[in-house]
């Protein structure tokens, strides 16, 4: 026995050295953790059980039949983050670049099944330089199995993808099916084919950094959700982000205790909104005051800035909060915003988060970069998810909501549950000014007129109340007393039981 303990020992020491220590080394020359010391920061201490640790490849052309790593550069298994369960994969760029061949991929799509059967989120860290190119169609294969389960299990498990490396091919392809990217600053590429292949195909010289690096896919595709500075960071926030989702389509959201009072006033809200309805103010302090001791998990914070996305807990519950910022663009719905949000809106829809929808929006952007954009179609999605959402939604305007933008914002007529706004809350077709200008256009010339219409205006629709005598809103309440308002309605939502009509699935306009 003892013999036989000590070869099993022996073969794991083998394994864990993955590519050897020259590699190992390099991997840290370039700040990079390895697979395992990654595992360590992400997992609770201890609890990583790990599976397939002697799994090799199978392939034997180009000399591979003599290069074999017990793990085949991916280690997996399971453990927990905070006490829950989560499946992880974690790629080993010091074995075959952390290439993915046919072995590689079985295990990875195994722990994927086993997720999928306990109902618990799987978390991949990906470090790799794609289909291992030993290994031809097989590898090619592996990733389309891996692409499957991944479009299998969206909306049943959370899947979350941290960039830590090279992500390059169609290697692009499994992170982008997964709700959430994470990347680490200048280690971390994604791209669908490299600088090489640009410059010979568009003669375009580009860096692998400026094509698709953190800040290029957190600012301005928005491919990416988040940059961290290194891998500790990216892993201690993966913890942290953790800890606000369900761990499946069917289970209740966590609940964190807090000693944060649900019925606290914050009397600074009463003075956020400026008296002057075209100066800015800073929607994410509303954000912060609301939620349990200011906790918010913002979500693409450097991408279309003119919306705000992100989970906060009231009364320890996990919510996700829409909303828009008067601070950028005055908070318009632009394609980009549009499109971030209505992701968002329909990931709380799939694991049952209830949202929380703050209104400050002058309208939809105008212009023809918008127009040729299909803001008419991206605008839509937006429009759909909240349409489609039968979560618990509470919506409160806090300032404008003019035009289409006011029913997109998840309105009443779109089955908002609850829906409440300030008495600073202007609620019309357009704004005074714009509106003036069409129906008194014959006016346009008399300047006093024009002031004494536009002043008419806004006194009798700039204001809460005709929305409120049509039911539309179900209550103007004072700012002091949002977080005890939204805290009783979404405890009132919490047995909240809607159904969609029965269908294969819809059809959101892509
Ligand atoms: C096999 C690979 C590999 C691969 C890297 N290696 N990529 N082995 N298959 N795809 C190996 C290298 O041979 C090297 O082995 C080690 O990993 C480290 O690679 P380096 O090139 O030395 O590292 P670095 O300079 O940091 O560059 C990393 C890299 C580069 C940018 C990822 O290796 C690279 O460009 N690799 C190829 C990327 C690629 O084109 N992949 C195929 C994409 S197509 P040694 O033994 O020297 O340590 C694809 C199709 C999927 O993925 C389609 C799905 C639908």
């Amino acid at each position: 026995m003892q013999e036989i303990l000590k070869e099993l020992e022996t073969r794991r020491a083998r394994a864990r050295a993955g590519g050897g220590e020259r590699r190992i080394e390099a991997q840290h020359s370039k700040g990079k953790l390895t697979a395992r010391e990654r595992l360590d920061v992400l997992l609770d201490e201890g609890s990583f059980e790990e599976w397939d640790m002697f799994v090799e490849h199978r392939s034997v052309e180009f000399g591979m039949g003599e290069q074999k790593v017990p793990g085949d550069g991916v280690v997996t298994g399971w453990g927990t983050i905070n006490g829950r369960l989560v499946f992880v994969y974690s790629q080993d760029f010091t074995v075959f670049g952390g290439s993915l061949s046919e072995a590689h991929a079985e295990k990875i799509c195994k722990i994927m099944d086993q997720a999928m059967k306990v109902g618990a989120p799987v978390i991949g860290l990906n470090d790799s330089g794609g289909a291992r190119i030993q290994e031809g169609v097989a590898s090619l294969a592996g990733y389309a199995e891996v692409f499957q389960r991944n479009v299998l299990a969206s909306g049943v498990i959370p899947q979350i993808s941290v960039i830590m490396g090279p992500c390059a091919g169609g290697a692009v392809y499994s992170p982008a099916m997964t709700d959430y990217i994470f990347m680490v600053k200048d280690s971390a590429y994604m791209f669908v084919t490299g600088p090489d292949v640009v410059k010979t195909v568009t003669h375009e010289i580009v860096t692998a950094e400026d094509l698709g690096g953190a800040a290029t896919h957190t600012q301005k595709s928005g491919v990416a959700d988040l940059a961290f500075d290194n891998d500790v960071e990216a892993l201690l926030e993966t913890r942290r982000f953790f800890d606000f989702l369900p761990e499946n389509n069917k289970a209740r959201v966590p609940v964190r205790p807090t000693k944060d009072d649900p019925e606290r006033l914050e009397p600074s809200l009463d003075t956020l909104v400026p008296a002057n309805p075209n100066k800015p103010y800073d929607m994410k302090e509303a954000i912060l005051k609301i939620v349990d001791d200011a906790d918010f998990f913002e979500i693409q914070p450097d991408y279309a800035k003119n919306i705000l996305v992100g989970f906060g807990r009231i009364e320890g519950s996990t919510v996700g909060f829409v909303a828009n910022q008067p601070m950028v663009l005055a908070g318009c719905l632009d394609i980009a915003a549009s499109t971030k949000a209505a992701r968002f809106v329909r990931f709380c829809d799939c694991f049952g988060i209830p949202i929380v929808t703050l209104v400050d929006v002058p309208g939809f952007m105008p212009g023809t970069a918008q127009e040729y954009g299909g803001i008419i179609k991206h605008g839509a999605k937006l429009l759909y998810a909240f349409a489609e959402a039968t979560v618990p939604k509470v919506t409160l305007i806090t300032r404008k909501a003019y035009g289409g933008a006011y029913d997109v914002m998840s309105s009443k007529h779109l089955r908002g549950d609850l829906n409440y706004a300030w008495p600073s809350a202007e609620i019309a077709v357009m704004g005074p000014k714009g509106a003036v200008e069409i129906i008194f256009r014959a006016d346009m010339g008399d300047a006093r007129k024009i002031e004494a219409r536009t002043e008419e205006y806004r006194r009798r629709f700039a204001n809460p109340f005709v929305a409120g005598s049509r039911g539309f809103l179900d209550d103007v309440i004072g700012p002091a007393t949002t977080r005890p308002r939204l805290a009783r309605a979404l405890a009132m939502l919490r047995t909240k039981k809607l159904e969609n009509p029965w269908k294969k699935h819809g059809n959101i306009p892509l």
